[in-house]
């Protein structure tokens, strides 16, 4: 059955993510940044009209300007609480991309979910899952069907293209472990409330 608010979403993501408009909101938005009460309500309200819109970003996430997203209205994108997506990222739409609570998305990275079978070009979506207090570095480029464990950090500039474990330090091209985070882990998440991890 097609999805009757379908068509307003699309017009709410063409409005809140696409040119003219969005170089104006961004400079509001970012201001939310500064999680003072004045950037809260930016934030609250944002992440409400990113709802409306088809990403699912739970109240006491941060988004801040320039996200781009493809096929906006296939609500297929789930941002979880005190998570913090950085500038200019870049989500692909096409199977589920799922941030658990705490992550912490530097400027740039980029979640891929398509694809083609090598053997014959046949397009395929593979969904992407981040757990819980992961922290991508900026520019990684992370491809369709990657599970990063939680608590995982990922390198700037990382190409990840296998699932990583948990509680690692993960870099380079293609991405792997070099070393284990040793737990209890101990973070805050982007609105002040810590997230722990127990041995
Ligand atoms: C991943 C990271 C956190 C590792 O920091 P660290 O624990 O201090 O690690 P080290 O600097 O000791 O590096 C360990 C090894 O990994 C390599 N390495 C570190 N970061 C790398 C990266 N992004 N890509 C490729 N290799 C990397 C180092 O060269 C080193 O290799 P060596 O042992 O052969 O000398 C850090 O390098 C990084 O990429 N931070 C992201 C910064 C960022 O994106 N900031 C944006 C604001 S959120």
């Amino acid at each position: 059955m097609s999805d009757p608010m379908r068509p307003i979403r699309f017009i709410l993501f063409s409005i809140l993510l696409q040119r003219p408009f969005r170089g104006l909101l961004d400079c509001l938005w970012d201001e939310g940044m500064s999680m003072n009460d004045w950037g809260r309500h930016l934030a609250v309200a944002k992440n409400r009209l990113m709802r409306w819109g088809g990403m699912a970003v739970e109240p006491g996430a941060f988004l801040a300007s320039g996200i781009q997203v493809t096929l906006p209205s296939q609500c297929n994108i789930w941002v979880n609480t005190g998570s913090f997506i950085g500038k200019n990222c870049f989500f692909g739409n096409q199977a589920p991309i799922t941030l658990g609570r705490g992550c912490l998305v530097a400027n740039d990275v980029r979640f891929l979910t398509a694809s083609h079978r090598t053997e014959d070009l046949v397009y395929e979506a593979k969904p992407v899952t981040v757990g819980d207090g992961v922290w991508i570095g900026a520019g990684a480029l992370i491809l369709p069907g990657v599970c990063v464990g939680r608590g995982c950090i990922v390198g700037a500039g990382s190409v990840v293209t296998k699932d990583l474990p948990e509680f690692t330090v993960c870099v380079g091209n293609p991405c792997r472990p070099v070393r284990t985070r040793a737990l209890p882990v101990r973070q805050n998440m982007v609105d002040g409330r810590p997230l722990t991890f127990e041995a």
